[in-house]
């Protein structure tokens, strides 16, 4: 599939609501013949079994929102990416910014991250994305370059996925413009190319930050291949609004 509506849960629901809403997904995304994209559910981690087990020999995918960077260790708290496959988790997401902001994971450990997932054989979707304070000093570019470089840059190959998502955008309201994407995208997709080559220009390319319904389809067609949703796909008729917008395209 290339096309991509990656839900991120974040940590807005119960166990229950989670299972719940994957039911509900499963159903609306099974009544399309023919889906142009991959729907992609990412619960909190605990709710991550309960769900595994509504979507089983469904077309919907499951994924979580971090992973450790590594397979076995003293790292109190985190989820190994052994744990993740287990569970059938197919897709992650690393380096969001609110692990990024809250947590204090460096561009370091997303690239230790990232490089884990890549090698654990996830569908691995790395975000960049820079600050408003960044963006007003001129630096969105120079960010997201570096955000790159040090996220991809020591990793080898596998199904990479990038997730830009300026921080500034995501739960405000305001989605990035299209002339600010387009500059982004160009940077993000220039720096791929300096640290993978011309395989690394070609990657999938996805947008986070405001997204709902009435832009959803302008975010998954042209620069980007699709979306990382918050807000919208965690309420069951944003989510279904998300899923329809999408379903003729
Ligand atoms: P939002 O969040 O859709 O609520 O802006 C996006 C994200 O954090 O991935």
């Amino acid at each position: 599939m290339s096309k991509y509506l990656v839900a991120n849960w974040k940590m807005k629901l119960t166990i229950a609501e989670s299972a719940a809403l994957a039911r509900a997904a499963r159903e609306w995304y099974e009544a399309i013949a023919h889906p142009s994209f991959a729907l992609i559910l990412c619960p909190s981690h605990c709710a991550i079994p309960a769900v595994a087990d509504v979507l089983k020999g469904s077309r919907v995918e499951l994924g979580a929102q971090d992973v450790a960077e590594a397979e076995r260790a003293s790292l109190t708290g985190a989820t190994s990416p052994l744990q993740l496959r287990e569970l059938g988790v197919q897709t992650v997401i690393v380096g969001h910014s609110e692990r990024r902001v809250n947590y204090g994971e460096t561009d370091t450990l997303v690239g230790k991250k990232t490089a884990q997932a890549l090698s654990a054989g996830f569908h691995t979707i790395l975000c960049v994305g820079e600050t408003a304070e960044e963006r007003a000093a001129g630096k969105a570019e120079e960010v997201v370059r570096r955000q790159v470089r040090r996220g991809v840059g020591g990793t080898g190959e596998g199904d990479l996925i990038i997730a830009y998502e300026p921080v500034w955008a995501i739960g405000s309201g305001t989605p990035v413009g299209m002339a600010d994407a387009r500059a982004q995208a160009a940077a993000i997709r220039s720096e791929l190319a300096e640290v993978r080559g011309a395989s690394g220009a070609s990657l999938p390319l996805l947008y986070g930050g405001s997204v709902d319904q009435g832009n959803v389809a302008s975010f998954t067609a042209g620069l980007f291949a699709g979306t990382l949703v918050g807000t919208a796909s965690q309420t069951p008729n944003a989510l279904q609004g998300l899923v329809e917008a999408l379903k003729n395209r």
